[in-house]
Order: C-alpha cells, then structure tokens, then sequence
C-alpha cells in the first residue's frame, strides 16, 4: 500500500482534521470496521461455548486473530492472552505472579503510570521498588544498570510516550536475564510502529493495545506469556471457559490462553485487531517507520529553531520515536493544544499520565505530537507554523 494516501483514503476523519495524537489512540482503516461490522451481522455468536454453525465460525475467527497475533509478535498462539488493554495485561503480571518480601522489582522513570503503579503497589506485599532514573532532556540516565542487581522482575517500555524516548530494552533485558530476572516489556507506544518479536527481545511477558499503533479497536489488548513462565502465574480472575473441571472442593484451570481468559471475551475486538494487523502487514511496518522518522525530523528540525519553544526525548533521532513532547515558554500546555485544535490539529497536553518523569524535569506537562504512517509533511508544518506563530506572539 501506498502511504500516506492510500491509507488516509481508508480514514475518512484524515479529511476533517490533521489527526496527531496517535499516542493516546490511533484512527481506525475502514477494512478493520468493515471486519467488526461483519461479525455483528453476519455471524455473531459467543466462541468455544456451542456446537451451532454461527458458534463455530465466530470461534473460528477468533482463534485465526490469535494466530495473527502470534505471528506479529513471533510467539506461539498458546502464549497469546487477550486482555481489554494494555493496562490490564501489565496489572496481571503484577497481581499473577507471586512475590516474597524484600524481591526486587526495577522499573524506570520513562514509564507510563500504567507500567508503574501496579508495580508500586507491590509496596504493600513487602517488594522493593527500584526506578532506573531519566536525566534531560527525557532519557534513560545510562549508569542506572547495576540497579538491576538482585532483581526479581523487570518491567519497562520500548517506547516513552510522554518523551517519545526509544528505551534500551535489549540492554535492560539482557541485564534482567543476567540477574536471573523475568522480562515485562510494555509495548503500547511500539506496536505497529516498529516490529515487534518477543523472542529477540528476550522477554517474558509483553503488552499492548489494538487501539494504539495497531489502528485497531479499542477495548482489546494483548498479554504475551512466555510458555517457560505461564506456571508461575496465576489468573486475576476466574469463570467459566476458564476451568478443565470443577468439584464442589475445588477446580483445574484450563491452559493458557484460556484460563486466563474467564468469561466472554472482546470477540469482535479481537477479529478486529486481526484485521488491523493484516492491515498493518499491507502497509509494511518499515513504511510506517520511514514516514514517522520523515516526520519526526522535520518536527524537531524546526521546533530547534521556534524561540521559547523546547522539545524533549532524545537528541539522536534513531532512538527518537514519532511522539513530539514539547513545551511553549510560559504557556500552558493546554492553552496551546486549545489553539491548535482551532485550526483542526488534535494534539495531546498535560503530563500524559506519566508523572515521574514530568516531576523530574521539572514541568508540569508537555504538548505532545504523535504520528502514524497516514500522517504528512503538510499536517506538520501546519503544526509548526500555528506553534512559530505563538511563539512570536509571546516574543511581542
Ligand atoms: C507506554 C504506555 N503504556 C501503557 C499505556 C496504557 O494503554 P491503555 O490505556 O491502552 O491501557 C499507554 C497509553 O497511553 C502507554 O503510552
């Protein structure tokens, strides 16, 4: 597929606005509705729980979008748990696996509260946190590593959405495998943006959602569990299609997908993240990141130039994803995400639930740009313009 054009002809809303806030969602193709739709009308019925023909289909369907899934992270479709989003896959690591006192839990100052607080609240069970600390402009200080030392579990993400930073994970997950560590990796902000395979990254557990990078629907999501791990987890919740057998003193749970999936999943949201990801696959993912680093370069070559305006994240661009942080000197990041909407531009303020980092440097939030492959050159400098001219407006 051709990008942006071809893409932006499946996104009617491509027309009404310059859409730059793909961090916090991403719009949706028209052939992944279409495929959600489908289900409704033509063959909604609930999976694994009949034996009638609108049953097996729909089961048939969401166990392809498994198998899609696996493929695009190189899992097996056995290690593939759908969970409603991001946030939920990270909480069931830190309330399935079990914890003794004094394990250490490493974490960084990068992440989003998401990858943060379920782990903080592992306080309370006796665990020590510790936090690989960012330095400015928003990166990872690089003499934090030996913090990994004695660590039980260790969980960051590839990508910072509040800085656009590209963590070290293949560094921080060797060090975590060095230490006899398990490996979470919160992919939220790299799914469909960059590729994605557990077995290189060398983790444990992984998560994302569909409805970010993946241009999928939301309330869908996705938690890898490594296969050598899955018995030392335990499910949050329990039901029915999570068991093998029940007695009146006790249970056996099913394997993993399902034990780890009680109750009726999101199954028009799992067919449509398969369809996302098909989607996705058309494009081809080293497309969507050429568009996003032509993007981002324009974004920061001009913004370095834009008095009182400073931009965050990394100063070398491979390690700079396509989520532009910035700040007007004296301005609210509010006020100037209000003015940007006024001339159809949806970017993201405020601290972007990640307050750690905001804390450290000092501000308390930031205006976000974040791109996808169906965004153009045209959309950003529109941006910058809008941005340069309130930049003159504070000068005068
Ligand atoms: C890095 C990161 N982790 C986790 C999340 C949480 O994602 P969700 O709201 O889909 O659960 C986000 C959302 O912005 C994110 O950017």
């Amino acid at each position: 597929m051709r990008i942006p054009d071809e893409v932006r002809a499946d996104i009617p809303l491509t027309r009404k606005v310059a859409y730059l806030d793909n961090a916090a969602t991403s719009l949706t193709p028209a052939p992944v509705v279409e495929a959600v739709v489908r289900y409704y009308m033509e063959y909604k019925g609930n999976v694994h729980r009949g034996v009638h023909s609108l049953s097996e289909e729909a089961s048939r369907a969401f166990h392809e979008a498994r198998e899609k899934v696996a493929h695009f992270i190189n899992a097996s479709p056995e290690e593939v748990v759908f969970v409603g989003n991001t946030t939920e896959a990270l909480n069931c690591v830190a309330l399935g696996l079990t914890f003794d006192p004094g394990d250490i839990v490493v974490t960084t100052e990068l992440e989003h509260h998401s990858n943060f607080l379920p782990f903080l609240r592992l306080q309370n069970r006796g665990v020590t946190m510790k936090v690989l600390e960012a330095v400015p402009p928003g990166v990872l200080d690089g003499e934090q590593m030996e913090k990994i030392q004695g660590a039980h579990l260790v969980t960051c993400s590839m990508i910072s959405n509040a800085m656009g930073t590209v963590l070290p994970v293949q560094e921080i997950g060797a060090a975590a495998r060095k230490e006899g560590a398990l490996f979470c990796v919160d992919a939220a902000q790299a799914a469909g943006h960059v590729p994605l395979d557990v077995r290189k990254l060398g983790c444990d557990f992984l998560a994302f959602s569909g409805h970010k990078g993946p241009m999928g629907p939301t309330g869908i999501g996705v938690l890898f569990m490594k296969e050598r791990v899955q018995n030392q987890m335990e499910p949050c919740f329990l039901g029915g299609g999570a068991v093998k057998d029940v007695s009146l003193s006790g249970y056996q749970l099913a394997d993993v997908p399902h034990g780890f999936e009680p109750g009726t999943p999101n199954i028009a949201g799992a067919i449509g993240l398969g369809a996302a990801l098909d989607y996705i696959r058309k494009i081809g993912i080293s497309h969507v990141q050429k568009q996003e680093a032509l993007l981002t370069r324009l974004t920061v070559d001009e913004f370095s130039s834009i008095p009182h305006v400073t931009w965050y994240g990394s100063r070398e661009l491979e390690t700079h994803a396509g989520v532009i942080s910035f700040t007007v000197e004296g301005m609210n990041s509010h006020d100037v995400a209000s003015i940007l909407d006024t001339h159809g531009i949806m970017v993201r303020s405020g601290h972007h639930c990640a307050l750690p980092i905001m804390k450290k440097l000092c501000i308390p939030g930031t205006v976000r740009a974040s791109y996808h492959c169906y965004n153009t050159v045209q959309e950003v400098e529109l941006m910058v313009d809008i941005v340069r001219e309130v930049s003159r407006t504070l000068a005068g």
